[in-house]
Parts: structure tokens; sequence; C-alpha cells
């Protein structure tokens, strides 16, 4: 194999890669491909796996509290816009219109910790991934408060 198809087998290879991590979950795929999972290929997965990782934990505190006491809980305050994607085509005219919402809902939660706040920033989570990046909205989903 010449170098030239060498590179074009590397770049279809990411492309499929890209398209994976934004594919549906809830589908069953190809063998997965554990290096890359969980920590994310991107500086911008990495966060988002954070940010997943976050919300899980917060929701285990909160419910293992005998009172189920929001105060005092904070979200780190990620800067989606400083952050390179795995696929330049994921930053698109929704993703930065609902990048700001997320660090509006993010700062609102962290200045008033509360159920609802945090079903906010669930919210604008699953609001930017309906146009960007749909595979993980069923993860999402999981990470709502429920009400009592
Ligand atoms: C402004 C748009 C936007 C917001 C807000 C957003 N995401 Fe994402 N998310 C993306 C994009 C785009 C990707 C694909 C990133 C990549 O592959 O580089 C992604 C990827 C992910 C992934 C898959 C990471 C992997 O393993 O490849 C998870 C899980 C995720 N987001 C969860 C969340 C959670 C939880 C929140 C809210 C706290 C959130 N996202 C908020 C756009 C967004």
């Amino acid at each position: 194999m010449g170098r030239a198809s060498f590179r074009v087998w590397g770049w279809a290879w990411l492309a499929c890669w890209a398209m994976a991590s934004c594919a549906s979950e809830s589908e069953p795929r190809a063998p997965r491909l554990a290096p890359n999972q969980p920590n994310g290929n991107s500086a911008l997965a990495s966060a988002m796996v954070a940010m997943d990782g976050q919300l899980q934990a917060t929701l285990t505190s909160v419910m293992a509290d005998p009172d189920h006491s929001w105060e005092g809980r904070r979200l780190v305050e990620h800067d989606l816009l400083g952050l390179d994607p795995t696929d330049d085509s994921m930053i698109n005219g929704h993703y930065l219109e609902h990048a700001p919402l997320y660090a509006l809902a993010v700062a609102q939660f962290n200045a008033h910790p509360s159920a609802d706040h945090f079903n906010a920033v669930v919210e604008s989570c699953t609001s930017c991934h309906l146009g960007t990046c749909p595979g993980p909205l069923d993860r999402i989903a999981k990470r709502r408060v429920s009400a009592e």
C-alpha cells in the first residue's frame, strides 16, 4: 500500500470513530474502541465525560444525604467554546447558540444549587445534544433528578 492510500484509510477510520462517539449508544455497535473510552479522544469529549461524571456524582451524593440537601453543591464551569472537538463539524451554529445557555445554567446552579437548577443544567446538555451529538441523549436523560 502506498503512503497516500494509507493516509486516506487513516482519515476514513477517524471519521468513523468521530461519528461513532455521537452515534446512538442504545444500538449495538461494532467492537468498542476501548483505549478511547471512557476518557474521550478530543479535549471536548474529555470535558464532556467529566461533566457527565460530575452530574452523576452530585446526584449520588445528594441522594445519599439523609436531607437530600443541595446546599454547597457546585459544578465546574467548563469553557465549551475553548476546547477542540473530535471533528470541527461538531461546532455548528446550534452548538454556538447553546454553549452560552449551558454556561448560564451552570452559573445559576452554582449561585443557587437546587434540584430545579440541576435539572435546568441537564436540560441545557440535552438541548445542545439534540442538534449536535444525539448519541449520549439517553445517558444524559438519566441524570435528571426525579420528583420525590
Ligand atoms: C453546546 C453543546 C453541548 C453541550 C451544552 C453539552 N454537550 Fe456533550 N457533547 C457535545 C458535542 C459536540 C460532543 C462531541 C464531542 C467530541 O467528540 O469532541 C459531546 C459529547 C458528549 C459525550 C460523549 C463523550 C465521549 O465519550 O466521546 C457525553 C457523555 C456528553 N457530551 C455529555 C454531556 C453532558 C452530561 C452535558 C451537560 C452537563 C453536555 N454533554 C453538554 C455538545 C454539547
